[in-house]
């Protein structure tokens, strides 16, 4: 299957599809994997004078371990220590989710109340087992879960006050996958073409691969030594291997997954990306993921507010991020002062 794009929204691993006239004294093939930000600089280019660019959606680039500074331990997965045996079922879960979201009795706040705390039951059951069955159950729960942000504005500005701030992946991974699928909402009202649904399976399911990070490294307080540091940056990459392994990869999630890290001035990972070679996607998640880090309580940090977590961000930390997108981002949570 081909697919038509806009060079903007090319990204590292997608598959193009280059004609004839493209690529004359280029030196490129016809058709490959982009791999790199210059191979992606140098498409952006012709497209000037040749205009939109074929992909392929169904290719599936699997960056080498190597590319990501990977040891082969890392890609160990690690036991988890929960006893799930007695856990609720993922159709239970699912289901649990999509009740809370089709009620029509509760208050936007109840609502929002009991729609988070399904989303964190069903994250937490599955990080504790990231099977297939499990990842499709999450999708369809978190599918209903978009549905409900895109429908009612209410709901969705009391989801944002809701979000709890404890130190598991599988909270933050609650509250970065509502801020973004927010934020989302907001960029794109105008424009269609986007698979809210996938992308909301994407930003849910964006820190997935820290279940084969130690938790001795996750949970540590204070810096990481280099080895944990890379031991702990393969994540992204471990995101998209369990999506990969499980069937259950789409193109939003793989971008979500390898480059909720990167940053606007080339300074983040797994890639060292910048600027115009980071997925809107990406950038959007990376902003809900730092302001999430910020406002969480750690056992070595105390938690921001969220005025203290904006400001950080814009005097401190601009240059990470889109400027625009961040800006949008601040107006999500102006717009719940006033409400
Ligand atoms: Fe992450």
């Amino acid at each position: 299957m081909e697919k038509i794009v806009d060079t903007q929204e090319l990204a590292i691993g997608m598959y193009v599809k280059l004609r004839s006239e493209w690529i004359q004294g280029t030196g490129l093939a016809k058709e490959f994997f982009i791999t790199d930000p210059g191979q992606l600089r140098q498409i952006r280019n012709l497209s000037l004078r040749f205009g939109k660019v074929f992909i392929d959606p169904d290719k599936k680039w699997i960056p080498s371990p190597i590319d990501t500074m990977t040891h082969p331990d890392d890609l160990q997965p690690v036991p988890s220590a929960n006893d799930t045996s007695q856990a609720p079922s993922s159709s239970q879960l699912r289901q649990n989710l999509q009740q809370a979201a089709a009620n029509t009795t509760l208050s936007p706040m109840e609502k929002a109340t009991a729609v988070y705390d399904s989303a964190r039951s069903l994250m937490q059951a599955l990080f504790a087992s990231p099977t297939a069955e499990f990842i499709q159950d999450s999708k369809s729960a978190i599918g209903s879960l978009v549905d409900m942000v895109l429908e009612d504005d209410d709901t969705a500005n009391a989801l944002l006050k809701v979000t709890s701030h404890d130190f598991y992946t599988y909270t933050h991974s609650v509250n970065v996958g509502t801020l973004s699928i927010c934020l989302a909402k907001k960029l794109f009202r105008k424009e269609t073409g986007h698979d809210m649904r996938e992308l909301g399976a994407g930003f849910f399911l964006h820190d997935l691969g820290k279940i084969r990070v130690p938790l001795e490294i996750l949970n540590k307080p204070g810096r990481l030594d280099e080895h944990e540091m890379r031991r702990m940056r393969i994540h992204p990459f471990q995101s998209f291997k369990i999506l990969q392994e499980t069937s259950q990869l789409s193109e939003e999630c793989r971008i979500i997954a390898m480059q909720h890290h990167e940053r606007d001035d080339g300074t983040g990972y797994p890639l060292r990306l910048r600027g115009e070679e980071i997925h809107v996607y990406g950038r959007i998640c990376c902003i809900a993921d730092v302001y999430d880090a910020l406002t969480a309580k750690r056992s070595y940090k105390e938690a921001m507010t969220p005025f203290q977590a904006l400001s950080i961000m814009r005097n401190e930390m601009l240059h990470h991020f889109h400027k625009e997108i961040f800006q949008d981002f601040v107006m999500l949570f102006s717009k719940q002062e006033k409400k």
